[in-house]
């Protein structure tokens, strides 16, 4: 194990011996493609013991009042306050994402810690006027029952984080399986919180679970029938097969999984903050955010004038370590996502695209490592390539010649989860945000598609899944609802008018 990890791990107050282990997943980092640890893989009875202890605990947890639950969450967003810098590193180590960003992660986590706490004292149902005299009706909302997680590398901590807080506020034990790319931020999290439980009350621990190993495990962990929510996030593939178990066994699912970005550039738009918000979110985290923005629709007016622009701002992006100051672009998670930029911008040549960037970079100094440039891709037309969510920096640009061309051409991508306008036209950005406009979950006006603040409901339809999390009224995702009606009288009026006279 390296110094600079033993040093976080050491601020993290963890230990090091429980991810040193001599057989298990290992865990890589993609600034140089070096081992940083070794996790065991949870075993069958592990994850079976997990799912009984977790029920248990459920039975206790749900009669806990949500404050005192939103208290316990009070108390980890404390602790990774406290730890930020640390968990922010190792974040970055696992996966190769700025520091900045790393630390980011974090943020978020803390963010929707105290969104979290404030819901504890407002899971609040509505009531509703009855038809019938001296009755009322009123809606509750209760726990759902166990929520299975599944989340994805390029945000390790902080997509279960937002899964956790809501769950563990409404009442809910929860179980995660992260990715396998990044089990030690993983491992990290939920040791702090494991922490956190057992320092309010030592049965607590049994709310919170981690399963550690591959698609096999995801499987069981979907299969299960005590885990009765299943909130995953990853790819489309992923989705599929969760939603389609889910579906057949009834259990709720909450698919956050890919996205085809688009971005429309008006003839009015401030061209200098476009750019910035464009290359951010086109090649910023190297292309490995879900809301990552894949296709640039520029109308022909300004395409003469923001191509250049862009072209030099590829050019020159400083691409490099994630924990130097001034890098920009940090490497791909791994071979695989190298070997797929490489062969989607292959497919894209062979399309017509004219492409600036997209070589690799460092190869001498780090073989073990994946660093690229961002590649900007000018295509003819919206071909098959540009319609593929590849999650690598490649960003294609089009010319349109009107509106509703490029709203046609956002929404034809077979995901639906982010997409944004640049204008100062009042029209055009109400039209874009109209029931005529983006057909997706994230809409946004002179700011990028990536990025988004957690007080937002989060996700989007078609092949992004349709699930909301984060916040907003979110929360409802992670509970039941029961309808009441309480006849206060001394009759027994029947709904519909119905008469039944005995
Ligand atoms: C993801 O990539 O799965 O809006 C989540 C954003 C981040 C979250 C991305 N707040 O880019």
């Amino acid at each position: 194990m390296s110094d600079s990890l033993q040093a976080v791990l050491a601020a993290l107050e963890l230990d090091v011996a429980e991810v040193n282990a001599s057989a298990g997943l290992v865990s890589r980092t993609p600034i140089d493609g070096s081992q940083l640890a070794r996790i065991p893989i949870s075993s069958a009875d592990a994850g079976a013991s997990a799912v009984a202890r977790a029920k248990q605990a459920q039975m206790r947890w749900r009669d806990t009042p949500a404050p005192r639950r939103g208290e316990v969450v009070r108390r980890y967003g404390n602790v990774l306050r406290a730890y930020k810098d640390a968990l922010g590193m190792l974040v970055t180590l696992e996966t190769g994402k700025l520091l900045q960003e790393g630390m980011g992660e974090v943020q978020e986590m803390i963010d929707i810690c105290d969104f979290a706490v404030g819901l504890s004292r407002q899971l609040h149902g509505l009531t509703i006027a009855s038809e019938r005299p001296d009755h009322r009706m009123l809606e509750t909302w209760h726990p759902y029952g166990i929520c299975g997680v599944i989340s994805a590398f390029n945000f390790p901590v902080a997509v279960w984080a937002w899964n956790t807080t809501l769950a563990l506020v409404c009442g809910n034990a929860v179980i995660w399986k992260p990715s396998e790319k990044t089990p030690l931020s993983a491992w990290a999290a939920h040791r702090l919180l494991i922490r956190t439980l057992s320092e309010f009350d030592p049965w607590m621990v049994d709310v919170a679970h981690l399963i550690i190993g591959d698609r096999s495990t995801g499987a069981w962990l979907v299969e299960h029938p005590d885990v009765r929510l299943i909130s995953a996030t990853g790819s489309t593939g992923m989705g599929r097969v969760v939603g389609e178990e889910c579906a057949r066994q009834f259990k709720r699912s909450i698919l956050e999984l890919g996205g085809n970005n688009a971005a429309i550039v008006c003839p009015s738009a401030d061209l200098d903050l476009a750019l910035r918000a464009i290359v951010f979110a086109a090649a910023g985290t190297a292309g490995q955010r879900c809301t990552t923005m894949r296709r640039l629709l520029i109308h022909r007016d300004a395409y003469a004038t923001l191509i250049p622009r862009l072209r030099a701002a590829y050019a020159s992006i400083a691409v490099g370590d994630p924990r130097v100051p001034g890098t920009l672009v940090g490497p791909l998670i791994d071979a695989a996502a190298f070997e797929a930029h490489r062969r989607t911008l292959a497919e894209a040549t062979a399309e017509g695209a004219t492409i600036t960037g997209g070589e690799r970079l460092f190869a001498d100094q780090w073989p073990d490592a994946f660093y690229v440039r961002p590649a900007l891709a000018e295509m003819p037309e919206q071909s098959p390539t540009m319609l593929r969510e590849t999650f690598a920096p490649i960003l294609y640009a089009l010319p349109f010649d009107d509106l509703d061309e490029a709203i046609a051409l956002n929404n034809a991508a077979a995901h639906g989860l982010s997409s944004c306008i640049f204008t100062r036209n009042l029209a055009d950005s109400e039209i874009f945000l109209s029931a005529r406009g983006s057909d997706c979950g994230i809409t946004n006006v002179n700011i990028g598609t990536s990025g988004a603040e957690i007080g937002g409901a989060f996700g989007g339809e078609k092949q992004t899944g349709g699930g909301r999390e984060s916040g907003s009224d979110a929360w409802k995702g992670y509970m039941r609802r029961t309808t009441s009606t309480i006849n206060f009288g001394k009759d027994l009026p029947l709904a519909q008018g119905i008469r039944f006279d005995l």
